[in-house]
């Protein structure tokens, strides 16, 4: 086959995300501020969620400065705010290219004493509330998919969906494993609607989660020293792998659990 030279691809176009109607659970901070700000710099369309109005109105206000932004509430830790999320989102737009299952929650304690609850609220958070999402938002997100240009289901995972050394967040980590497989069951069913599925398994980002880590400088030093780039995901990290997806550069990827973890599984 000829080197396509007198039709290379349009790099203009191969990384854009201009346009897109994006919908990041967990937006109000963290991860999902990240990748808020990417898209809005990206010229995405961009809704966010959290659970307090006000630390919504507050994401909002800072984000707004970057393009489009808009705001759902709701708890996604119960169906009636999955729920009502979905109507939000549904009110306000027909399309919806992109959907990020990023909110999650983690808890640690010992085998002996870790709450049920625990266990509940974390796996409705980061595995059943995805689920419902991707179920109720189906219809906007067949809408906004072509063979061209699928739509994209990106659900944030995690390095403890693979390792065991996972700090006594046994319902986090057994959580992430779920999502990183429900992933590729989804990618399965959903590429004939041309909707594709992938994970993001991050490492170690200073976020409100990582904090309690991070903030403590002997454990840092502990926790940076099982990353073999031995620093910290940023913004440019996570934005970049997410933008990418989402573009027609990523258009042939699906079904796959990409590490965004400075080399912590190859290390294992
Ligand atoms: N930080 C890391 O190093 C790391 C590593 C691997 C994976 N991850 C994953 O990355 C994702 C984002 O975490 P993060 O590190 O950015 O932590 P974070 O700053 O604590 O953010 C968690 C987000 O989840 C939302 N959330 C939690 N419980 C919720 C609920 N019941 N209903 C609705 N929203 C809820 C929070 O929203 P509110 O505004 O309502 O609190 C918050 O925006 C998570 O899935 C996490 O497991 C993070």
């Amino acid at each position: 086959m000829p080197i396509p030279v007198s039709a290379p691809p349009d790099l203009s176009r191969l990384f854009s995300v201009a346009g897109k109607n994006v919908l990041i659970t967990g937006g109000t901070g963290g991860l999902g501020g990240m990748l808020a700000s990417a898209f809005l710099a990206a010229g995405a369309r961009v809704w966010i969620t959290g659970r307090k109005a006000q630390a919504l109105a507050a994401a909002k206000a800072t984000l707004a400065a970057l393009g489009p932004v808009e705001t759902l509430e709701g708890d996604l830790g119960n169906s009636e705010g999955v729920k009502s999320i979905i109507a939000g989102f549904q009110a306000q737009a027909d399309q919806l290219h992109v959907l990020i299952n990023n909110a999650g929650q983690t808890w640690g304690a010992p085998l002996e004493r870790f709450p049920e609850q625990a266990w509940d609220s974390v796996q409705a958070v980061n595995v059943k509330a995805p689920f419902m999402l991707v179920q109720g938002l189906l219809p906007q997100l067949c809408a906004a998919a072509s063979d061209a240009d699928p739509a994209r289901i990106i659900n944030i995972g995690s390095v403890y969906g693979v390792t065991t050394d996972v700090q006594q967040a046994y319902s986090y980590t057994a959580s992430k494993a779920a999502i990183h497989q429900l992933t590729a069951v989804l990618a399965r069913e959903l590429a004939p609607k041309r909707i594709l599925v992938n994970a993001i398994a991050p490492g170690l980002f200073h976020t409100k989660m990582t904090n309690f880590w991070l903030e403590n400088a002997a454990l840092r030093e502990t926790m940076l020293a099982a990353v073999p780039l031995n620093r910290l995901g940023t913004v440019e990290d996570i934005g970049g792998l997410a933008l990418f997806l989402c573009s027609r550069a990523g258009a042939y990827l699906t079904g796959n659990i990409l590490p965004l973890d400075g080399g912590i599984l190859a290390a294992r």
